[in-house]
């Protein structure tokens, strides 16, 4: 299995770990000679423990252009959906974009799709690698099961002071310098912390719920240093089953980049008892807790540690390419990232 990675920062180097622990062959290639030399000698490294000498480095422009099986782009928003379209024409057995997928306005998204029909063949993912952690598919499954009754509210809140991200950007001076500090760009708390979007709709989805069927947005915008983005983003959700607004399930999702210590947690209250997902909720890992009327709270633990989280996204790769996994069923899929343009657009009426 023959992997290229398009963009050797943050996400790139878990990208690259991850499907090194499949045994994949890696490629990663990047515009900027410092951030491969970055790569290289402090970022994997520092967080895997050495450097793994199989894995191949390119300056963009000198990448290999065919052969690959999946094709990962880990750049910035702004500039997904170029790439992708580059990439879809050496027709990948996958195609993994990160998040979020395209900026707010959806420049670009029109041709891609056009070409994502001219490659059916290509499985086109986002990478939300949240919704594949065995935590969130626990909670989904205790909530179909209607373990809690009927569900009747989901909560998802993703909030996180700048600093965390920053951590892992020691490089970084603020948010000026990258795109996380312009909303136009994808970033913000609205395209940045779009894990909790999506997995609301993870979560309203599996319940048999159809997707937004309005949305209520409110931003809290900051302007630094020529920067503009928003600090907080607040989101009422409402999906319907069929026309009838007697049917209707509402919920709410908050991300910011001002909260600490950072709280990443979904909640679903039923009518009969409630459950919680805490992301990295202690030590060990992820947390889910919930209560059924009439009996003890329970908790479970979902040990993992951070690159245990794009390790179960290459997981789910292969599971996709051997069939496993229909490509509309699963959560990583275009429609699923789209989804959640689609409510970012309309919240930023852009
Ligand atoms: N799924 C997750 O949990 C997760 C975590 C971190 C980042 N991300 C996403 O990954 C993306 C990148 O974030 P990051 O933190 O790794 O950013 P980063 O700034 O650390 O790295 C981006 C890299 O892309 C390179 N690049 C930019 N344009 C390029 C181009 N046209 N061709 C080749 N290389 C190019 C830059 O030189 C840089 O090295 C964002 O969309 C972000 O939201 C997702």
């Amino acid at each position: 299995m023959k992997v290229k990675i398009i963009g050797a920062g943050s996400i790139g180097n878990h990208l690259a770990q991850a499907s090194r622990r499949m045994g994949w062959e890696v490629a990663i290639v990047d515009a900027d000679a410092a951030a491969l030399e970055r790569t290289k000698q402090d970022i994997y490294p520092k967080r895997y423990g050495a450097w793994d000498t199989a894995i191949r480095l390119f300056k963009a422009g000198e990448e290999p252009k065919e052969g690959f099986d999946i094709i990962m782009i880990g750049t910035p928003p702004d500039s997904h959906m170029k790439l992708a379209l580059s990439a879809i024409a050496e027709d990948p057995r996958i195609l993994h974009i990160e998040k979020p997928m395209a900026t707010p306005d959806l420049a670009g998204v029109a041709e891609f799709e056009q070409a994502m029909r001219e490659h059916p063949q290509t499985i086109v993912t986002v990478g939300y690698d949240h919704a594949v952690s065995e935590s969130a598919a626990f909670v989904r499954d205790m909530a179909m099961k209607k373990e809690m009754g009927e569900i009747i509210t989901i909560d998802v809140e993703f909030r996180e002071h700048w600093k965390g991200i920053f951590g892992a950007h020691p490089w970084l001076a603020g948010p000026w310098e990258t795109y996380l500090g312009y909303w136009k760009r994808g970033g913000g708390s609205g395209g940045e912390h779009s894990h909790a979007l999506h997995l609301w709709f993870y979560f309203a989805r599996a319940l048999g719920w159809d997707g937004a069927d309005s949305v209520k947005a409110m931003f809290d915008m900051k302007s630094e240093q020529g920067a503009e983005y928003d600090r907080i983003a607040a989101f009422l959700l409402k999906t319907k089953k069929g026309e009838s607004e007697w049917n209707s399930l509402i919920g709410r999702v908050v991300q910011d980049v001002v909260t600490y210590p950072v709280r990443k947690w979904a909640r679903m209250q039923g009518d009969k008892g409630y459950i919680e997902w805490y992301c990295n909720g202690v030590p060990e890992g992820d947390l889910v807790r919930w209560q059924i009327d009439g009996q003890e709270a329970q908790e479970k633990i979902f040990a993992k540690k951070r690159p245990d989280d794009f390790y179960r996204e290459t997981v789910h790769y292969q599971a996709l390419l051997a069939g496993d996994i229909k490509p509309e069923d699963s959560p990583l899929s275009y429609a699923r990232g789209r989804e959640v343009m689609k409510v970012l657009k309309e919240a930023y009426a852009v």
